[in-house]
């Protein structure tokens, strides 16, 4: 049928043809998040979605991406273009990486292992967090991807130093240790709600002999108060990046002087991050430092970010503001309590196809060409 313009209206959109459902109908992040919410227990929810105190930084990690303009350029030949990038030696589609996130079996019964596999399908690594509920040795028997590690450096060095032994032997590739947590920030959701760890699941890469089996019941901040420490200093990066031939990241970083520092301790990579706003609240938005952290890191370390990544565009925000991978924290557990692992790996598809599209938009072909143009690509509205 042939409307009197001559277009056909039907064109690219058939009524009658089958929608899809569950996940495969989230048309981006945001309706994931949206069917998580239906799915997750609220408590649970709470604590996947807040930030601390008055989620300031928790809003601004968002809003800050959103503020960068992308000055593309037009009649360029896209049509080869590719989002490959290598990480650590290993060649990945998208500079993207699943940041680590505790308990994911809150969010699904399969949690850590469903968003392993949907990593590792996509070709992309996922950081396991050091509060998982899945031991990692099944994590990595879960997927040949890439798997990088998170780690909380303990008040029991010996205990850290095993764990990184033990990880290493599993085959984790690589460590990501955290720095912006000498002690746990508040979050007043879970306070009100009093949150515990459900029945039934366990930290289980945190057991120690001799201590408790299981947290069930108990609230994370006093059950695993061992497993952080107030005291820890440069020095503790270098002891964990001598114990260990894999590569360190300090994640957590958001001053140029850091950055420095944390090469300067023998770290492979620094992460660019402010724990998706849930530790210091008034800490910057990950946008507005990573382009003077990034310089500071000048060729001599990773560089990754996090912190509001909703869209595809911000990879090449953060690429071309001198990240060499971005990471997702929440968007992955929207997409565990949407559908497990086929909800992640929509999550993870979404964040690519958005990103290629985006790269084409653009006018450029690959995250290696969106570094050398930088700022002439990206700038800051006004
Ligand atoms: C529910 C939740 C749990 C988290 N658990 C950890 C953790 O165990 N270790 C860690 O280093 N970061 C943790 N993070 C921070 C993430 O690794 C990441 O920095 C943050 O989620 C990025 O922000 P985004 O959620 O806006 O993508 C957690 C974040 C959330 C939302």
């Amino acid at each position: 049928m042939t409307s009197r313009d001559g277009t056909s209206p039907a064109a690219g959109f058939n009524p009658a043809a089958p929608r899809p459902a569950g996940v495969d109908a989230a048309v981006n992040l945001a309706d994931l998040e949206a069917l998580a919410a239906s799915r997750i227990e609220r408590t649970a929810w709470d604590y996947y979605r807040s930030g601390a105190w008055d989620e300031t930084t928790l809003a601004r990690n968002t809003d800050a991406w959103r503020e960068l303009e992308i000055h593309y350029r037009g009649m360029v030949d896209v049509s080869g273009r590719h989002g490959r990038t290598t990480l650590f030696g290993r060649e990945v589609p998208c500079p993207l990486v699943l940041a680590p996130t505790a308990m994911q079996k809150m969010a699904h019964p399969d949690g850590e292992c469903a968003a392993a596999r949907a990593a590792g399908a996509a070709g992309l690594p996922m950081c396991l967090s050091s509060l998982s509920t899945t031991a990692l040795e099944d994590v990595r028997a879960a997927t040949s991807g890439p798997l990088w590690m998170q780690i909380y450096i303990s008040q029991d060095r010996g205990f850290t130093r095993d764990l990184v032994a033990r990880a290493e032997a599993a085959g984790i590739e690589a460590f990501a240790v955290t720095a912006d947590t000498p002690v746990w920030g508040i979050r007043e959701r879970d306070m009100r709600n009093g949150f515990r760890v459900p029945d039934g699941l366990r930290i289980v890469n945190l057991e120690r002999p001799g201590g408790p089996t299981g947290h069930s019941g108990v609230g994370i901040g006093g059950a695993l108060s061992w497993t952080i420490d107030a005291t820890l200093t440069w020095k503790d990066v270098e002891m964990l990046a001598s114990s260990t031939s894999r590569p360190v990241l300090v994640k957590g970083l958001c001053r140029p002087d850091d950055v420095r520092a944390a090469i300067d301790s023998g770290a492979k990579g620094v992460w660019i991050s402010n724990h998706g706003g849930r530790q210091l609240d008034g800490a910057p938005a990950t946008a507005d430092v990573l382009a003077e952290c990034a310089g500071a890191a000048r060729g001599r370390a990773t560089v990754v970010v996090d912190g509001g990544v909703r869209r595809g565009i911000d990879i090449l925000r953060a690429v071309a503001l001198g990240a060499d991978a971005v990471a997702v924290g929440r968007p992955i557990l929207w997409g565990l309590g949407a559908g497990g692992e086929a909800g992640v790996r929509r999550a993870l598809d979404i964040l690519r196809a958005e990103f290629e599209l985006a790269m084409a938009l653009a006018g450029v072909v690959s995250p290696a060409e969106i570094r050398t143009l930088g700022r002439d690509l990206v700038r800051r509205r006004g």
